[in-house]
């Protein structure tokens, strides 16, 4: 059976409600008619104000991190039940960014994934390798070790339906994508992963993403890819326009 394009958009730290409002105004009458499922995560705060504009649209909602117990003592965390209450479907689980500057780990990346799977929010968890480890040749160890430990304990209906984000660090951000021969390989390997621990069905069941400077000028050619089931765009998803165009590359 053929896996469903899904195309995200993450905002990271950027776009105020109303900015947001904007933005989300002029997506659209842009992505209406595209295909593949689309998606954007604004910063919490803008949530409510882009939940209440993508009613009735085919934009579904993500917030960029999810805490992993339903509430209590944690200062400045957001859990799955609040997101769920205001519309929020997808959540991005372990971004790099988070791993890297906020000491986000395989571990809580499993308990999040967990947590947002329990409320009903699909979870979009992020593997990827440094430039030092692609060098080096240890690009299929990690992303293997990183997709296993985020997935432990999840039953295979679950990880059936959920998406990963395979996004080398090194392209994030730099204007420097992988090449689809990169990108494509390194899905498949994600994707044997999933083989090996949940049986073939599951395996091509679940999308897979690249994400890393994907924009509209290489997304035609890295979705053409038989691996490659979408996108998460990060600073090409700040513009209607581009965004749009990736949505419907
Ligand atoms: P860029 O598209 O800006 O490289 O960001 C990718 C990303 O990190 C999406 O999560």
């Amino acid at each position: 059976m053929a896996r469903k394009p899904i195309i995200a958009g993450n905002w990271k730290m950027n776009m105020t409600p109303a900015e947001a409002k904007e933005l989300i105004a002029a997506l659209i009458p842009l992505v209406q008619d595209a295909a593949a499922d689309v998606v954007i995560c604004p910063p919490y705060l803008a949530i409510p104000t882009a939940a209440e504009l993508v009613k009735g649209t085919n934009i579904a909602l993500g917030a960029q991190n999810i805490h992993w117990a339903e509430k209590g003592a944690f200062t400045g965390e957001i859990s799955a039940k609040m997101l769920k209450e205001v519309g929020v479907s997808y959540a991005i689980i372990g971004h790099s960014e988070r791993r890297q500057y906020f000491g986000e780990t395989d571990e809580t990346v499993n308990m999040r994934a967990k947590a947002a799977i329990a409320a009903g929010i699909t979870p979009i968890i992020c593997v990827g390798e440094s430039l030092e480890e692609r060098e080096t040749g240890k690009t299929e160890a990690i992303v293997s070790a990183q997709t296993e430990k985020a997935l432990a304990g999840i039953e295979a209906k679950d990880v059936k339906i959920l998406v990963i984000a395979y996004e080398p660090i090194w392209a994030i951000g730099t204007g420097k994508t992988a090449t689809k021969e990169q990108a494509n390989e390194t899905i498949a390997c994600i994707r044997n992963t999933v083989k090996k621990l949940y049986g073939e069905e599951t395996a091509e069941a679940v999308r897979i993403q690249y994400g890393g400077s994907m924009n509209p000028k290489n997304a035609a050619e890295l979705m053409a890819m038989p691996e490659i089931d979408g996108g998460l765009i990060g600073g090409a998803s700040l513009k209607a326009e581009d965004f749009s165009k990736v949505a419907k590359y």
